[in-house]
């Protein structure tokens, strides 16, 4: 019978610390092969028969034959209780003990059906994507590029359209149906939660179904569900294919982060097994530390445009505090294609492979992101960069690490920040034409009067290449709703000069002959025709 995933404070506390971790504090240890050796603390011994395995979360001495995990390693080297090693390590992993009772049998039996169910659940879900009233499913997911063999491994099925769970299982009680998340409770009785929809089980670590993502297939909202929350099944805590990923995330000593399942599943089956996805949630902390407990080195994939360099500053943000001296942390944005199952498609795995290559190093990323939304060509900017920096930093517990990166950001502070204003005259031009003299002044003034405007509008300001530091005097009488303004329309004069730019292009290409270039055209004109009422009533206000 399969093991019972159990799902309590001491699984959290070996999920969240890792064991190579905890044993350092006392033994140094070397790495040798996949195993760390050190010489073994319950035994007097002068070479190293003391084996730690992080992948398995044990320690063996081969000399002595002590072994365990660890909580049995603190309670043995420290001679504590199971209480008080649990309090210790629970503070070591910044977590607090919860109210210690035994596990009740009958939720562990629970349990043990709870996986029966789901499993002959995706077990049902396959027989229907081969039936006949599948078979919309298995063509959308076999014209996504999936194999059979791939369907097969990731037990991939189809929930039909009047459900098929509160049917079949009649024999269990409704309430441990209930349970599952696979029906719910409604006027009529047990109804199915999945219907008509394409069906991902999503396994845990150990490889037992515990939950499911449906993908709807007519295009409906939302366009996938997945099961709420339930004993077994923790969103936050679960990273989808890490099951199948975990040995292939030792191999090739780090692991790959995607934003969705598809994506993951296709990277796994082409050239990059070592690939994980979050679940229908952001990115948190659980699922760094799970990863993390493999190796500290992530590659982080996410998509091209806005949205994807938020979700990186914000998953820089958790993984900071999991960073070592000897973490290697990165950053890819997709291009070429909406995600990394489109590259794949498209370009194959050498497109991906180019993409994955080019990953930024997690203290390039912070750094470019700083000088990116902070103005630092201005003292105003770099004090609010400086901030941000300081914040972020401050996240790292490794303290010689921290110290070495202060060191490092202090250096390019000095040679990026303060020479950028020395060789300011080299700095290359944008395309458009520089503004006038009086603009600039107006400018300036604007700049180091009202610090809040240059946040909001750096990337801009800092792309026309005004001096910032130059003295101004500050009898100007602009309040600050008008200098927003004074900005605002600036920046649209720009946007609409940019705009007949364009324009003269596509009339350019239709003149050639170009058929497409038409509607570009009106596209432009509608733009300009926008933006121009939006000056218009930016002159206007009072
Ligand atoms: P995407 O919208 O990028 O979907 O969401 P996708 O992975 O490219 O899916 P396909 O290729 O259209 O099939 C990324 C991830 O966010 C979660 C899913 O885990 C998805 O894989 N998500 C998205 C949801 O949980 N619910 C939704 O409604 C949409
Ligand atoms: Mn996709």
């Amino acid at each position: 019978m399969a093991k019972v995933y159990n799902n309590n404070f001491t699984d959290e506390l070996r999920q969240r610390l890792s064991i190579v971790d905890v044993i350092s504090r006392r033994v140094p240890l070397n790495k040798k092969g996949q195993n760390y050796w050190g010489c073994c603390p319950f035994h007097n011994e002068k070479t190293p028969s003391f084996s730690v395995s992080e992948d398995k979360g044990f320690y063996h001495c081969f000399g002595c034959g002590e072994h365990g995990d660890i909580i049995s390693f603190t309670m043995k080297s420290e001679n504590i209780d199971f209480k008080t090693a649990i309090k210790e390590l629970a503070d070591m992993a910044g977590l607090k003990v919860p109210d210690y009772k035994p596990r009740d049998p009958a939720v562990v039996a629970r349990e043990e059906s709870y996986v029966q169910i789901t499993d002959k659940a995706a077990t049902l879900y396959q027989q229907k994507l081969f039936e006949e009233s599948g078979k919309v499913a298995l063509e959308y997911i076999k014209k996504r590029g999936f194999s059979d063999d791939m369907i097969k491994k990731y037990r991939i099925g189809y929930a039909p359209k009047n459900g098929i769970i509160s049917g079949t299982f009649t024999n269990v009680k409704q309430d441990v149906l209930i349970a599952t998340g696979l029906v719910r409770r409604g006027d009529y009785g047990l109804y199915d939660f999945f219907r008509d929809r394409l069906m991902f089980p999503i396994f845990n670590a150990h490889g037992q179904i515990v939950a499911f993502s449906g993908r709807s297939l007519d295009g409906s909202e939302p366009k996938y569900m997945n099961t709420s929350d339930t004993e077994l099944f923790h969103k936050r805590q679960t990273i989808f294919g890490f099951n199948f990923a975990r040995d292939a995330i030792h191999r090739a000593n780090r692991s790959i982060v995607v934003e969705g399942q598809i994506d993951a599943i296709q990277m796994q089956c082409h050239g990059f097994p070592e690939t994980v996805a979050p679940l229908g949630t952001a990115l948190t902390e659980d699922h760094i530390a799970i990863l993390c407990k493999a190796n500290r080195n992530i590659v982080f994939c996410f998509d091209g445009d806005n949205a994807g360099q938020k979700a990186a500053v914000r998953a820089c943000g958790i993984v900071l505090p999991f960073l070592r001296d000897n973490s290697d942390v990165r950053f890819a944005f997709v291009s070429g294609g909406k995600d990394p199952d489109e590259v794949l498609k498209t370009g194959g795995e050498n497109a991906m492979k180019r993409i994955i290559d080019s990953a930024t190093p997690l203290i390039d990323f912070l750094w470019e992101t700083t000088n990116k939304n902070y103005l630092v060509s201005t003292p105003g900017g770099r004090s609010q960069a400086e901030k941000y920096l300081k914040s972020q930093i401050e996240k790292i517990v490794d303290v010689d690490f921290k110290r070495e990166i202060e060191n490092e950001y202090n250096s390019r502070k000095f040679n990026q920040w303060h020479k950028w204003k020395k060789n300011k005259d080299n700095t290359p031009q944008i395309d458009l034409p520089p503004v006038d003299y009086i603009t600039q002044k107006t400018l300036v003034y604007i700049v180091n009067a009202y610090p809040e405007l240059v946040e909001r509008y750096g990337e801009f300001l800092s792309s026309l290449n005004i001096d910032f530091d130059a003295q101004t005097n500050n009898d100007s009488l602009l309040d600050i709703k008008a200098a927003e303004r004074y900005i605002v329309s600036l920046k649209l004069q720009r946007y609409i000069q940019k705009l007949n730019k364009d324009k003269k292009e596509f009339i350019q290409m239709a003149l050639s002959g170009d058929a497409g270039a038409k509607s570009q055209i009106e596209k432009i004109d509608s733009d300009i025709k926008t933006a121009n009422e939006k000056l218009e009533s930016l002159i206007n206000i009072e």
